[in-house]
């Protein structure tokens, strides 16, 4: 299945939509075609760094507002301010530091003031930034808080300790926005959502976080949030990823089948977010929700150990953090769920606040044990995944296992 939506582009519209985005303007830091030819006939002479998946998924989201107000990567003060406090320099609420970090030999062959072309991990010319600070930092100070351990085993830290230790700043243009290689139906910018939301006359409309293929809980969290708001906005991450998780386009995939056999088509879209997972749980999940505020979302759904890893977060870390801020401070209004399971009992999806089941009673499977499941050969039961996904999921595997075994058998030429 393909959705077909005609994107509306005037700016206009979008300013009318329901939900200011955050700080009151959509950035756009697009270059514009002048610009564009003005960055292109310096290209050869400027100095270059070399940005990783992340970087490059931060630069296109800085672009397109889905990271608004930010304009560029952090400065010092909003650096320093978000990982202690949690809000710029100016008082907004935000929750990741986004930086460009570099080696010292890189930071000090670049100075302030100047632009620096920004290249893509392919070495293609992606974006410029106009140099304003390089600055050093603590890693173990941001791991501990932005993170809340210093464990190198801890995906999101991981990146932080690989990284260079000098962040540049500065505001950024990112050259041309590219169609999404693998999945260009599905790009829809802040601008476009926002008009999307307004045409369909969304009053209200929920976010829906994901990097994990869509499960009965997912399904059961979206419908009940369906119930009270006009619309949901689908929004499986497609940026950066641990090597386990699954990918992408099988993700994708199973929202197609999803969405072609149980969601009421006109009360649904579908969209990438193109950014990247930090893995930061309860500061990820505010994160989350600011980015979805950006592109039109008044909801925001937070379920279980939101954007969790192993088990560094309490089951309802993401949903307490929400807490820490002043009342209407974000924004957009979180939306939480306890954990969500197939009750044997009631002969349906539920969680401790709806049914009485016993433990025994409750059918819930973690993303490991889905995929040793599937490994074996074996298919999630349906009051899990619904058959369809599983299929899906069982297939991918099947692929997966058949090519490693090939791999294996040329390697040592059996
Ligand atoms: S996440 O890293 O993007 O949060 P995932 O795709 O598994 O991972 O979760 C998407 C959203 O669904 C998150 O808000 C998460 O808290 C919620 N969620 C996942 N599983 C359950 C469940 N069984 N019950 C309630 N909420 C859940």
């Amino acid at each position: 299945m393909t959705q077909t939506i005609q994107l509306p582009v005037t700016r206009q519209s979008a300013a009318k939509a329901t939900i200011q985005p955050h700080g009151g303007v959509l950035i756009n830091r697009l270059a514009t075609a002048e610009q564009r030819a003005e960055f292109l006939s310096q290209a050869e002479h400027l100095p270059r760094v070399r940005l990783d998946e992340r970087a490059l998924s931060d630069l296109e989201m800085i672009a397109i507002g889905g990271f608004s107000p930010l304009n560029g990567f952090m400065g010092q003060a909003d650096y320093e301010r978000v990982v202690l406090e949690m809000h710029l320099a100016n008082g907004l609420a935000w929750s990741i530091p986004i930086t460009l970090s570099v080696g010292e030999e890189v930071a000090d062959r670049l100075s302030i003031g100047s632009l620096v072309r920004l290249d893509a991990p392919d070495g293609r010319f992606a974006g410029v930034l106009e140099l304003t600070e390089k600055y050093a930092y603590n890693k173990l100070h941001e791991a501990v808080h932005v993170y809340r351990t210093n464990e190198e085993r801890h995906p999101g830290v991981k990146v932080v300790y690989e990284q260079g230790p000098i962040n540049l700043a500065g505001p950024v243009w990112l050259l041309e926005r590219k169609a999404h290689p693998q999945f260009p139906t599905y790009q829809i910018d802040p601008v476009e959502s926002r008009c999307l939301f307004q045409e369909k006359g969304w009053r209200t409309v929920v976010g829906f976080q994901t990097r994990n293929p869509i499960h009965r809980a997912h399904e059961y969290i979206q419908k009940c949030a369906l119930e009270i708001v006009d619309g949901l906005f689908l929004h499986p991450l497609v940026g950066a990823t641990k090597s386990d998780d699954i990918p992408a386009d099988v993700r994708m995939r199973c929202y197609e089948i999803m969405l072609e056999h149980y969601y009421p088509q006109d009360r649904v879209i579908l969209a990438i977010n193109p950014s990247a997972m930090r893995y930061a749980g309860p500061r990820e999940a505010i994160f989350h929700a600011l980015i979805r505020k950006n592109y039109g979302c008044t909801h925001f759904i937070v379920g279980r150990d939101h954007a969790g890893v192993g088990d560094y977060y309490g089951t309802y870390d993401a949903q307490h953090i929400f807490d820490e801020f002043e009342p209407g401070e974000l924004g957009i209004m979180p939306l939480m769920f306890e954990h969500a399971f197939y009750c044997k009992r009631t002969n349906g999806m539920a969680t401790t606040k709806t049914s009485p089941s016993t433990p025994e009673e409750r059918i819930h499977l973690s993303g490991t044990k889905v995929r040793e499941m599937l490994r074996r050969g074996e298919l999630p039961p349906p009051e899990f995944s619904r058959p369809e996904v599983a299929a899906e999921l069982a297939r991918v595997m099947h692929k997966q296992a058949i090519e490693e075994v090939t791999k294996a058998a040329d390697l040592y030429e059996i």
